[in-house]
């Protein structure tokens, strides 16, 4: 009987972090939701330090049907999953929960399918024999390597202000990657001296505090791509830092944040919203 009753009742959706307030995913996904005529509900919860699995199990108790995770949750959620996709088990981090009705839960990641999108179709740059300079050696790169090898870029270099972590992804990623002709290392930044790269990738948590990774100048030329994963009203240090080398092709982060969500939206609902005119949106209430 509660089946008929709730039959027009929107499903429940939800993103969950600490820190939450500023997060841009609930006015996301509405957008997607009206965009597409689909009817869903989608909040943003706050979740306290060691209360993820809680939260989790409280929300699909009560309908929860999908939750996108933050920061700095998407270990607890790969590891609360019961099944994981192919490309969440290489990225070790997911954001985004499929909540079954039997109570199985399904974790995916779509950070990386967010980026190369942004990159490719929105930006117009190419990955495809490119080489490519990750910065960071965290969650946020190993995060998208896979996507981003899935393209077959020439290289890809990882460096890293600790040089061991981003030897450490190399080594992964040497035994996942998808040809054998794909160069794969990591190092440190002095390492960096000599080599020129047609796309850097900001992955680091360095521009959240306005500073930018100690890069040799010489890197660049004008047809680099520099693309920082974070956004923000103001241009980030790192693409101040791509102007002041006389880049052109410059961008933040905040279409592979619509990107993800477009992605976790078609998993969950089945239909791929238009990312363009929410990202314009977002970017004009900035
Ligand atoms: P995330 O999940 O966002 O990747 P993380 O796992 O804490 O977060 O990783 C943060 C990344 O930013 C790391 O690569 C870190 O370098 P270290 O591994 O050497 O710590 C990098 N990072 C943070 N602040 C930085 C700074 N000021 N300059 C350069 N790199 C920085």
């Amino acid at each position: 009987m509660s089946d008929i009753f709730d039959f027009d009742k929107p499903e429940l959706y939800a993103v969950m972090g600490n820190p939450i307030n500023h997060s841009k995913s609930p006015q996301i996904h509405k957008a997607f939701a009206l965009q597409t005529g689909q009817k869903l509900e989608y909040t943003a919860i706050h979740v306290d330090a060691g209360g993820f699995a809680q939260a989790v199990s409280h929300f699909q108790a009560h309908g929860g049907k999908g939750l996108n995770v933050t920061v700095p949750f998407k270990l607890d959620a790969w590891k609360l999953s019961d099944s994981l996709t192919e490309r969440a088990r290489k990225a070790g981090a997911v954001n985004t929960l499929i909540l079954d009705k039997d109570g199985s839960i399904k974790g995916d990641n779509t950070d990386g399918i967010g980026l190369v999108n942004d990159i490719i179709e929105h930006l117009g740059w190419s990955i495809a024999q490119k080489r490519i300079l990750i910065l960071g050696a965290g969650g946020a790169s190993r995060g998208v390597i896979g996507p981003i090898l899935d393209h077959r870029p020439k290289s890809i270099t990882i460096a890293n202000r600790t040089a061991a972590k981003a030897s450490e992804l190399a080594v992964f990623f040497n035994e996942h990657k998808t040809t054998q002709t794909q160069e794969i290392n990591g190092g440190g930044y002095n390492a960096l001296e000599g080599q020129q790269f047609d796309l850097i990738i900001n992955a680091t948590a360095a521009s959240l505090h306005g500073e930018v990774p100690p890069l040799p100048d010489n890197i660049v030329n004008s047809d680099t791509c520099c693309y920082d994963m974070m956004y923000a009203a103001q241009p980030t240090a790192f693409m101040q830092w791509a102007s002041r080398h006389n880049v052109n092709n410059i961008s933040d982060g905040l279409g592979m944040l619509v990107g993800q969500a477009a992605e976790s939206f078609n998993i969950w609902r089945g239909v791929k919203p238009d990312i363009k005119p929410v990202i314009n949106a977002i970017r004009d209430s900035m």
